[in-house]
């Protein structure tokens, strides 16, 4: 189990049981200034106070206790003294352990319902008697453990918030986490403030120090090197080792040929001329588009961008510690790689009853490097979901754009040029992407969807430019909305923004007359096209 270095601040823990909102209820508890962390359902009860949690909330899960491989939880956790709630599957396993009766009834309670509050609780303070709140649940409680009192009934649950104040034992058959139960967020406060006595101690100023001290603690005077990619993460870890470390901290940045018009340029300026990061340019162009000469199978181009990035990062390395006379030339002089891993990067996940999930594209990060240059690893980003990783940025003073960025492949343009990649498609694309950009953000859309951009396809169709038959590209537009990543839909942006779109880069980019607007979402489609 994965444990912040951190014991200075209040913690809730949640025990994860599979729900697809684990995640949601850590980041509502941050959302309390509480610092928060996921562990696995199974977490021994010595293990889990070892930890010194104020309090414990017990995630759903799409089992039903009585399943054959239910997940349990270890029963001495309700002995702790730490107060607990369980939430849909949380609370059916309160029920279960503690001398309760809990059926699988054969009726889902599936959607928005009504909570009557029947009775006064902590839990409930300041919300009134009447409750919109989301149910998703098969199982049900028919008859509560001694101690327990009913607080709240739906209208198909007589045991819909049920308590042990004595114990500080607490369940909801609803989720209070989600945006369905519009007023979960203060269930979650009285929760975390008033029954859990958690301090609003977690604040990204704090995150700031804290982990300056941490990361010096762990490197001392060594040197650190960083893959700076440009992206958010990247550049947020790189800003935070700066302050912590300052002239210990060197940044590679490569150049694969393959980066969004003037980005080298903007990296450059905001870390080299503003930060003044020990900065490492490399451009690396001709070497990926010489090995990307001919290929247009999808997996092929992913694999030779990933592979050719640890060569080429390995070189720069091997030739940094060149120019550092202390080191021999053999060597490098890094003992530390940082890397801006984020929180759900980390998070164990608990797959009940479901499948390991296929791989779909694989994936390149500026990260992967090879074992034998035996790096150790400095992640400060570990504890953070993206947007805290965000307000990390601000604070630290990145710009906007670079803080707001939309999320670029690493394999960057190529993955979005489909056929062969040339200097020339790519000098398309960067054009038509351009335009995209401005224009999204001209229009205010910009920082409001996930991604924004242009594909290149292999299609060439017929048009008429002035009385001129034309036979040129078709470029399309992709602008999708998305949580993270995971699932996407298109955009409905405005016609009139997709029309200047479409007229601005069927004007101004050569060779291209023909824009198309990409109306699938993920799944069935996935958001880039290869
Ligand atoms: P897909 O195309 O799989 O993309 O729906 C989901 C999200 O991941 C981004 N993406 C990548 N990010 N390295 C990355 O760091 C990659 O190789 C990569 N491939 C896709 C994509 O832009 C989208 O946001």
């Amino acid at each position: 189990m994965k444990t912040a270095d951190a014991p200075t601040h209040s913690k809730i823990l949640i025990l994860d049981f599979g729900s697809q909102y684990t995640q949601v209820i850590a980041r509502r508890v941050r959302e309390c200034q509480v610092y928060s962390e996921i562990v696995r359902f199974d977490a021994p009860a010595a293990e889990i106070a070892a930890l010194k949690p104020n309090g414990l909330i017990l995630s759903g899960g799409p089992a039903s206790v009585y399943d054959k491989g239910a997940p349990q939880i270890d029963p001495e956790i309700f002995s702790l003294g730490a107060p607990v709630l369980g939430i849909c599957y949380g609370l059916m396993l309160i029920a279960h352990h503690l001398g309760g009766k809990v059926v699988f009834t054969g009726r889902r309670e599936y959607g928005a319902g009504g909570l009557h509050i029947k009775n006064r609780s902590e839990l409930f303070a300041g919300l009134g008697s009447q409750l919109d709140v989301w149910n998703s649940h098969g199982d049900e409680v028919t008859a509560l453990p001694k101690g327990f009192h009913v607080v709240g009934t739906t209208e198909g649950c007589d045991f819909a918030a049920v308590e042990d104040p004595q114990r500080k034992l607490y369940g909801l058959q609803f989720h209070p986490e989600v945006v369905h139960t519009p007023r979960g967020r203060e269930i979650l406060q009285n929760f975390v403030y008033h029954i859990c006595h958690c301090a609003m101690d977690w604040t990204m100023g704090s995150f700031i120090e804290e982990a300056c001290v941490r990361i010096r603690r762990q490197v001392g005077d060594q040197k650190v090197v960083l893959g700076l990619s440009g992206g958010v993460d990247s550049s947020v870890t790189a800003a935070l080792l700066h302050k912590a470390i300052g002239g210990q901290l060197t940044c590679i940045f490569v150049n694969n040929g393959l980066l969004r018009a003037r980005e080298e340029e903007i990296v450059q300026r905001v870390f080299g001329e503003n930060f003044h990061v020990q900065l490492k340019y490399v451009d690396a162009s001709e070497r990926f588009l010489s090995k990307l000469r001919g290929v247009t199978d999808p997996e092929q181009k992913r694999k030779i961008i990933g592979n050719e990035f640890i060569r080429v990062f390995e070189d720069a390395i091997v030739n940094l510690a060149k120019t550092d006379h202390g080191s021999p030339i053999t060597d490098h002089k890094f003992r530390f790689l940082a890397q801006g891993t984020l929180y759900p990067d980390v998070i164990e996940s608990v797959s009940i009853g479901g499948n390991p999930a296929q791989v779909i594209k694989s994936h390149h990060n500026v990260g992967g490097l090879p074992e034998k240059m035996h790096f150790e690893l400095v992640e400060p980003l570990r504890q953070l979901f993206k947007d805290e990783v965000r307000q990390v940025g601000l604070q630290l003073g990145l710009p906007k754009e670079i803080v707001y960025r939309q999320p670029f492949p690493g394999p960057g343009l190529a993955v979005r040029i489909l056929g062969e990649v040339t200097p020339e498609r790519l000098s398309i694309l960067r054009e038509a992407d351009t335009i995209v950009q401005s224009e999204m953000e001209a229009a205010d859309w910009y920082y409001k969807v996930w991604q924004s951009f242009a594909v290149l396809l292999p299609v060439q169709s017929v048009g008429v430019m002035g009385d001129q038959r034309t036979y040129e590209n078709t470029v399309v537009l992709r602008i999708v909305e998305s949580q993270d990543g995971m699932t996407a839909d298109w955009v409905r942006v405005p016609y009139e923004l997709l029309a200047r779109i479409s007229s601005r880069i069927s004007n101004e980019v050569k060779h291209v007359n023909r824009v198309c607007y990409d109306i699938s979402s993920k799944p069935p489609s996935t958001i880039e096209w290869e």
